[in-house]
């Protein structure tokens, strides 16, 4: 057995060029999903299975992320006096999450730099990396079973989709061998209902007919620190960046004893991209619906309005 998972790392440098001109003056991260801002729902995700160490890689104008999750003296003073609990309770909220760390990207050179930016931080541990814009429901997190098989293999493990295959493309594509849990190398739990893969190689955003299969990595990953060794040494691919899933490819290649073997878990429940205008209207709507306080009027509103919009 290797040591628990306890850290993760979430790239957070981008442009947010896709969500122009919102994401201009403020970090895209930053852009709320129904009341919090997205980065939020991933350090939120990565707290819920265990991983009370987050290491934000951010660049120089992004600071408003750093605001978020410091405390905010004067605010919580003023809704203190105004007796207003609820609020209070939900800024302080924001810099109560675990131990937040920043490290700054430097050159955008793509996700595998902006990773192997975070291995002072990471200092040998295993680790997980979310990525910001693939959103998943809080019902269907699946980060703390992955963390439990890299825990049991000591190898990395990563998150799969199954996509319609015209849609491998704006992905990275696997090379996938079915494998039981119960017959996952290693000892200890792992939960049960899992489609893994064992991973052979992987593809970053294959040309059509250069694809492995049309399960597609999506943004959760748990490595092994060899990752970061990996990195230096993965040339730049696809795009002319350094691609992580580059070296994830190099991973599945190399024996378990240097950190080699990489595992793929296949999602079934819901994911947004919300780098994508539609997929994160998609998501605040599903959000907004499931909330307590604003569901029940909400989808009254909703179902009114998509009724009226028919007979129109
Ligand atoms: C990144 C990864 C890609 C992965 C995708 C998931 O691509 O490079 O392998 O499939 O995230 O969202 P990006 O969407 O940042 O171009």
């Amino acid at each position: 057995m290797t040591s628990r998972v306890r850290k993760a790392v979430v790239p957070a440098a981008g442009l947010g060029t896709r969500f122009l001109p919102a994401s201009k003056a403020i970090p895209k991260e930053m852009i709320p999903v129904v009341d919090k801002p997205a980065i939020q729902y991933v350090v939120d995700e990565a707290l819920a299975a265990g991983l009370d160490h987050v290491c934000l890689i951010t660049n120089p104008g992004k600071e408003a992320m750093e605001r978020h999750f410091a405390p905010a003296p004067d605010l919580e003073a003023a809704l203190e006096r105004k007796g207003d609990q609820a609020r209070l309770d939900a800024v302080r909220e924001t810099s109560s999450k675990g131990e937040i760390a920043f490290v700054n990207q430097g050159d955008p050179k793509g996700l595998g730099h902006a990773v192997g930016r975070a291995e002072e931080w990471v200092d040998g541990e295993p680790f997980a990396v979310l990525l910001g814009d693939d959103f998943l429901d809080a019902d269907d997190y699946i980060l703390d079973a992955m963390c439990r098989i890299q825990e049991r293999t000591g190898g990395s493990v990563i998150l799969l989709l199954e996509v319609p295959p015209h849609m491998i493309q704006m992905y990275g594509s696997v090379d996938p061998t079915s494998v039981a849990a119960v017959d996952l190398p290693g000892e200890g739990e792992v939960p049960d209902g899992l489609e893994i893969h064992r991973i052979s190689r992987l593809n970053e955003k294959p040309a059509p007919g250069e694809e492995y299969s049309n399960l597609a990595v999506i943004g959760r990953y748990v490595f092994n620190p060899a990752v970061l060794d990996v990195l230096k040494t993965t040339p730049p691919g696809r795009g002319g960046e350094i691609q992580l899933t580059d070296a994830i490819s190099t991973l599945a290649s190399m024996p378990a004893e240097d950190g080699g073997g990489v595992y793929g878990v296949v999602f079934r429940g819901h994911r947004y991209d919300t780098g994508d205008k539609l997929e994160y209207l998609k998501a605040v709507v599903q959000l907004a619906a499931k909330r307590t306080d604003l569901g029940p009027d909400f989808t009254t509103w909703l179902q009114g309005f998509v009724s009226t919009r028919d007979n129109a």
